[in-house]
């Protein structure tokens, strides 16, 4: 069986972003369970802000093309979110919006989330961790009719909680990624 490959998407383009952080321990705790990764930047996929007369006038841009065949190229899809004002930020929530519009040759609109394997995660400041951005993540994905396990990570107090190589300091939260990266790959493998 080939090699079972996961896309790793933080939410952040922000220098020292801990979302950025998360996505890099949890794409090394899937690296060491044998998955080929793929940990992609959204700064490298800049999109203008949807606008469906832009789309009728141009057509869905080039990038939002190639990250949703970037996505079709994988099995599964973790990604990692900021909170902004209890939800996701515009960031996110504009690139999925765009990736929903792609229509390749004989596939239907958004196709490339129908059962296709989503997990979340969210590191914030504060007590919550970012659980509300997830809540509003799992809906929207949900609505594209994604597959998002049920395993999530609300990484709170953020700012406390890595060392200085970057490693989660406290246990809790190491298991609760661990734990997140085994479902996400027993439910991956399962869809293979
Ligand atoms: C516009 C804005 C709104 C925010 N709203 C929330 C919020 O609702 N909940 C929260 O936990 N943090 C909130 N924050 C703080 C972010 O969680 C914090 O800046 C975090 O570090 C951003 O993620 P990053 O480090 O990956 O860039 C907000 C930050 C910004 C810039």
């Amino acid at each position: 069986m080939s090699a079972l490959k996961i896309l790793v998407i933080p939410g952040s383009l922000r220098t020292g972003s801990l979302n950025a952080k998360l996505a890099a321990v949890a794409a090394h705790a899937l690296g060491r369970e044998g998955v080929d990764v793929t940990r992609i930047s959204l700064g490298d996929f800049p999109l203008p802000i949807y606008d469906g007369d832009l789309q009728a006038k141009s057509g869905v841009p080039k990038h939002a093309i190639n990250l949703k065949r970037m996505m079709s190229a994988h099995h599964g899809v973790l990604i990692v979110t900021p909170e902004y004002n209890s939800s996701v930020p515009a960031l996110l929530k504009n690139t999925i919006d765009w990736i929903s519009r792609v229509q390749d040759p004989h596939e239907t609109r958004g196709q490339v989330f129908r059962g296709r394997v989503f997990a979340i995660a969210a590191a914030s400041g504060n007590k919550l961790g970012g659980a509300r951005a997830l809540a509003a993540l799992r809906l929207i994905l949900s609505a594209c009719h994604a597959q998002v396990i049920p395993n999530q990570l609300a990484l709170a107090f953020a700012e406390d909680a890595y060392d200085e190589m970057d490693h989660l300091k406290q246990a809790v939260d190491s298991d609760a990624l661990k734990a997140l990266v085994r479902q996400l790959i027993d439910v991956s493998q399962r869809m293979m």
